[in-house]
């Protein structure tokens, strides 16, 4: 029997703006975060729009009926958290309309935890062969107006169904995990944003993964003529770049081609959504399937995680046979061509307005699965 990935898609708020808009703003070359930090356009979302909405939205593309009654875990991995206590997997379980006997749960730990949920659920399936995991990796990345951070911002989620015979991706058991107590990013209780030390957060990035990689070379055997493809957690599109370029130093220029080929593959969806904290290695995992232009049944597929703070992780999955059908090519591109583009003074706006909830009140969001109504702190779903 094999555990893993049967389903998975993304889902990413109605609006973006364009980073050659913000570098003019800003007064920056937009070659800056064109080329240097390899992004082109950024999502955004209205005050309406929370990781739950993300997070139902992501999820339905990829469930039937039959998944509903079947799912015995939910799980929600995001560090964009609404409530300090409730886990967002109990609201996305009512909202999905999961039978009733299933445990919901919510993970923490930076952009690591999507990996964290995905690892529980592989394991949970392995013990329970009929049970069916769902999976959600749910984000808002904001750094503030102006700050350093701002052009590696996003929002969105990645949803992943994970069962025994997975139709897209088998888990393989070779995962080497890598724990490091530092300060790169953090967000202590009552701040809005995130405090972020840039330059370690990069150099830790690129250590752990020479870590984990060299751990994996020592304790797997394997070298990197075993993977056909590897994908990055993606905090910025260049960030998985450097890392990747740490390594291919002694391989042959056919090798480091090969390699990089897929590496753009799979930073597509990316570089038009940025950053999605916990979603952004999943995100990258379904930009390199539905982009490929060489992948085939069998190739084997190297994932690097990593979440600040630091934990990081390097595993392996295998592409089923007949795993194309099921992916959601056309699904992902209409909602990318379906966005509204904002202007830089739009953007500030619904940046700026940020959802009271400490004020009874309902909101004219007439969007599928928005807020639609705050009562004594509760959030409503719009659900018609
Ligand atoms: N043309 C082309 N390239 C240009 C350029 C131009 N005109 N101007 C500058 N550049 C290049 C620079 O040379 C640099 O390239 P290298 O990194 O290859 O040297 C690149 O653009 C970025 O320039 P700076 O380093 O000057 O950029 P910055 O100081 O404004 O900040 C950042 C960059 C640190 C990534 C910042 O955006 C940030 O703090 N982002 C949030 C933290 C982050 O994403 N860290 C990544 C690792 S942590 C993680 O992965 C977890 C997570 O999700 C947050």
């Amino acid at each position: 029997m094999t555990v893993g990935i049967d389903r998975i898609s993304f889902f990413v708020p109605p609006y973006f703006i364009d980073m050659t808009d913000l570098a003019h703003a800003r007064d920056v070359d937009p070659n800056k975060f064109h080329i240097g930090i390899g992004q082109d356009q950024m999502a955004v979302n209205a005050k309406t729009q929370d990781i739950i909405t993300f997070a139902t939205h992501a999820a339905k593309h990829i469930l039937t009926e039959e998944d509903l009654e079947t799912i015995d875990t939910v799980i929600v991995a995001t560090e964009s958290g609404i409530d300090e206590s409730k886990a967002a997997s109990v609201v996305l379980h009512r909202l999905l309309g999961i039978q009733p006997f299933a445990r919901s749960f919510e993970i923490k730990e930076a952009c690591y935890g999507g990996t964290a949920g995905l690892q529980f659920a592989k394991n949970h399936v392995t013990l329970h062969p009929k049970s069916k995991v769902l999976v959600v990796a749910t984000d808002i990345a904001r750094y503030g107006l102006n700050s350093a951070g701002e052009p590696t911002q996003g929002a969105g989620a990645v949803a992943m169904l994970i069962t025994a015979n997975p139709r897209v991706l088998s888990l393989n058991d070779d995962n080497v995990m890598l724990t490091q107590d530092i300060y790169d990013f953090w967000r202590p209780v009552g701040h809005d944003y995130p405090l972020v030390d840039g330059p370690l957060s990069n150099e830790t990035y690129i250590n752990a993964f020479q870590k984990v990689w060299q751990e994996n070379t020592r304790r797997n055997g394997y070298t990197l003529a075993d993977y056909q493809a590897l994908a990055f957690h993606i905090p910025y599109t260049k960030m998985g770049k450097k890392a990747l370029l740490a390594i291919l130093e002694n391989e042959t220029e056919d090798e480091q081609a090969r390699i990089l080929a897929r590496y753009e593959e799979s930073i597509a969806y990316s570089r038009r959504i940025g950053n999605l904290y916990t979603g952004s290695l999943y995100l990258g995992l379904i930009s390199l399937l539905e982009h490929a232009t060489s992948l085939k049944a069998g190739d084997r597929i190297g994932l690097f995680s990593y979440g600040s703070g630091a934990v990081s992780e390097f595993f392996s999955g295998h592409l089923v046979e007949g795993y194309e059908p099921y992916l959601l090519a056309d699904v992902h591109t209409a909602l990318l061509e379906q966005r509204v583009k904002l202007s830089i003074e739009a953007y500030e706006e619904l940046f700026n307005d940020k959802l009271d909830t400490t004020i009874d009140g309902t909101f004219d969001d007439d969007t599928l699965f928005s807020i639609s109504e705050i009562q004594h702190t509760i959030r409503s779903y719009r659900t018609k």
